[in-house]
């Protein structure tokens, strides 16, 4: 089936916020450093461009997870498929999302990050449909609210692809 993206959020929509966001954050972190944790692969786009505005002391790493079913519904048991290099004991910890959807995925690793001693954990994605929501999940700081449309680019895939997209696009299927 052919499928055309749709442009929900111009690249210079999305730059605009993440520039925002990485003005909050410094604030908030004023005289701190802050250990941004990037989940794979989708969060990785919106993490080099967030990383890249903060201007206290970052430090970053990398986790990747899978969640068992389906690619477009997640039952909220989290498999480490890759884990972080590093300790989170006593850090200030900030973990980067592409995008909060039932809210399964990111519930479990947060309470699993948790355990790992850090002084503090905050969650940080570009993207959330709340309407999608079925766990509830504290999410200190938000890109953008969207509809519940299936959406792709900043690292969003379908089907592993168009996570290059420089904007955020809806993927609408031609019949
Ligand atoms: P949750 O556990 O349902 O919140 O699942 C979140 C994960 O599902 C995200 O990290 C994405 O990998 C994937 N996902 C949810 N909605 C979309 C979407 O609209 N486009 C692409 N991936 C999505
Ligand atoms: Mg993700």
């Amino acid at each position: 089936m052919a499928e055309h993206i749709r442009v929900l959020l111009s690249e210079e929509e999305v730059d605009r916020r993440i520039q925002e966001i990485g003005e909050q954050i410094s604030r908030d972190y004023a005289g701190k450093k802050v250990h941004l944790v990037c989940v794979l692969k989708g969060g990785s786009f919106f993490m080099c461009e967030l990383a890249k505005r903060i201007t206290v002391p970052v430090s970053l790493d990398f986790m990747s997870v899978s969640s068992y079913g389906s690619d477009t519904k997640s039952s909220g048991v989290v498999k480490i498929v890759k884990d972080l290099d590093e300790s989170l004991k006593d850090k200030d910890v900030l973990v980067v999302e592409d995008i909060v959807d039932s809210g399964r995925t990111l519930s479990y690793l947060l309470e699993m990050l948790r355990d790992r001693g850090p002084a503090s954990l905050r969650l940080c994605t570009l993207l959330d449909k709340p309407d999608r929501r079925v766990i509830d999940v504290n999410v200190d700081y938000t890109g953008f609210q969207i509809p519940d449309e299936f959406v792709v680019g900043y690292g969003l895939d379908y089907d592993q692809m168009y996570r290059n997209l420089p904007y955020i696009g809806v993927v609408e299927f031609d019949n």
